[in-house]
């Protein structure tokens, strides 16, 4: 396998970037007119503006003869067409195929998944209508109010943050919750106000053996069975969404009331499946099936088009750009639209666990940068938090701005004032104030001699700070599937460019077996002679002051 720092293009760009790194971004605007034109798209409804990057016509070429060096239509091919590209885990990765709305078979080891896909959204269909429309009854009798999703990861951010964004979809009256920390006091605080009798839970975990999802779920139906008195109630109030039926059936929920999908499923990419059926039950089964023909617009996009006009690919190979060679460790999401709030902490799992890597699939440790932190809030609030740094830190910290052009609150002049923040973030942090300007304008407002030269300094902006710039015309489910789907594939082409297996998560697993170690100690009063003095301290420091519960 070729690695990043042997190829070719790597060397002319890393010549490219010496030659282009002091170009100030606001001299490509003044010799060019044409410059937004030249580096914006429109896809799926969704305008990207990635002209504030410090960027050239020959640094996209020499970005796009790196990902054809490192065979990346041939791995959009290997990963469309189904073969195995998770190979630590042996698995295909077709989340594509669970917004596949065409006739296009997807074949999984030489069987088309589309039936599958096709019959569980059938019964997502059936079962959110029954919800919906009140046919299902509690144990009691009594229609549902409330769904409760049980999940974690992948089982609970993805469905958390498109339940939320989608919102104005919602039908009154039925309200969805997240609970997700093994903390009590999420479920507890959850549960507070909830009547158990016109209560929901959807118990959704990929493996059904993730200790916070299995606890919450068991606390769960404690809560429901006090109140209830009936074991049998539990039939009526749990449902499981899992690829393990062995593992719902011993928990005790009826199979009839299982929706299945499968291990070519990413957890962090499986709110397209059943897993999403707390979306389904939130906004209705059409507009879950929009947010899919979203998706599955800009699969067939980044599918389909070249490399040059590949919305997902230029995100990515700009996102190279900046960790690869100007060393940036960070990228910001900052959606300006409060509907979307929940964006960042998706995109953290979906990013972070997927390329949060230094390890190439050949197993050899690379020697480059990979997955950067993300990070970030819904605008304006992180404008009074940490835009300062953003603006005049040392570190280069590329943005993405996000924002839809029409609200579904229209409060006053509220929303203009919105965007004009939206669009004033990018253009500061481009333009910058030079000494000159901050000179002049503390000249003109009186101040002078030791004073003005001091403030000069301190009011200085650097600016040349890149961002991109998306515009969609609302929050809708359809724009919102594009959305993720965008993202989905630009984490993609990223791990294609590092050499990285994006779809495995074995960093997750030593933390999980040290506290699988340590809670039978805790719950004993001992500390095990094995841990460092630290662990140690603080267990010691703990049983002393824990009071009986
Ligand atoms: O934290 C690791 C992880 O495996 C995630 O990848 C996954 O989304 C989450 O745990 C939940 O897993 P499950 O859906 O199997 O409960």
């Amino acid at each position: 396998m070729t690695k990043l720092t042997a190829c070719r293009s790597h060397a002319q760009l890393q010549q490219h970037w010496r030659e282009i790194a002091d170009v100030q971004m606001t001299d490509l605007f003044a010799a060019d007119p044409q410059r937004f034109s030249r580096f914006s798209l429109q896809e799926c409804g969704i305008l990207l503006d990635y002209s504030k990057n410090r960027i050239t016509e020959p640094t996209l070429g020499l970005l796009f003869g790196l990902a054809e060096e490192l065979d990346l239509p041939g791995w959009i091919e290997r990963m469309f067409s189904g073969e195995h590209i998770n190979i630590t885990e042996d698995r295909a990765v077709l989340h594509v195929a669970l917004r596949n709305d065409s006739e296009r078979p997807i074949q999984v080891d030489g069987e088309d998944v589309m039936p599958g896909v096709r019959g569980v959204l059938e019964r997502m269909e059936q079962l959110s209508a029954q919800i919906r429309n009140g046919d299902w009854k509690g144990y009691t009798g009594q229609t549902i109010t409330d769904v409760v999703n049980i999940g974690i990861g992948g089982s609970n951010l993805g469905p958390l943050m498109v339940a939320e964004a989608l919102r104005p979809y919602w039908q009154d009256g039925l309200r969805v919750h997240f609970v997700s920390n093994v903390d009590g006091t999420h479920l507890s605080e959850t549960l507070r106000e909830l009547d158990p009798a016109r209560t929901l839970f959807i118990v959704a975990s990929k493996t059904f053996t993730t200790q916070e999802t299995l606890s919450n779920a068991f606390s769960a139906r404690a809560w429901l069975l006090q109140a209830l008195q009936d074991e049998a109630a539990v039939a009526s109030h749990f449902i499981a969404i899992s690829t393990n039926r062995e593992k719902v059936e011993a928990f005790g929920i009826d199979a009839a009331h299982m929706l299945e999908f499968w291990d070519w499923v990413g957890g962090r990419y499986s709110l397209w499946s059943a897993i999403g059926f707390p979306i389904a039950v939130a906004i209705g089964m059409d507009n879950f099936r929009q947010l899919l023909a979203g998706a599955h617009c800009m699969d067939e996009h980044f599918r389909t088009a070249p490399l040059a006009q590949n919305m997902p690919v230029i995100m990515a190979l700009l996102g190279i750009w900046y960790i690869n060679y100007f060393g940036a460790s960070s990228q910001a999401i900052l959606p300006y639209d409060q509907y979307l709030r929940h964006l960042p902490d998706y995109l953290q799992q979906a990013d972070m666990e997927s390329n949060g890597k230094a390890v190439t699939r050949d197993g050899e440790a690379v020697d480059y940068r990979t997955g950067p932190i993300v990070w970030g809030t819904a605008g304006t609030d992180g404008q009074h938090a940490y835009y300062q740094l953003i603006h005049q830190g040392p570190h280069l910290i590329p943005c993405d701005f996000i924002a839809p052009v029409n609200s579904h609150n229209e409060l006053g002049d509220q929303h203009y004032k919105l965007i004009s923040n939206y669009l004033a973030q990018p253009e500061a942090l481009m333009k910058g104030r030079s000494a000159e300007q901050a000179r002049a304008e503390l000249t003109r407002a009186g101040i002078g001699g030791e004073r003005l030269e001091l403030l000069v300094r301190h009011k200085t902006f650097p600016g040349n700070r890149p961002s991109n710039s998306l515009l969609l015309e609302q929050v809708t489910p359809a724009s919102l599937g594009a959305l993720i789907a965008l993202y989905e594939h630009k984490i993609f082409v990223q791990g294609v460019i590092w050499g990285l297996n994006s779809y495995d998560q074995w960093g997750v697993e030593l933390g999980k077996e040290l506290a699988n170690i340590i809670l039978p100690e805790l719950k004993a009063d001992r500390t095990g002679a094995e841990h460092d003095s630290s662990t140690r301290g603080l267990i010691d420091h703990f049983l002393q002051h824990r009071r009986p519960g």
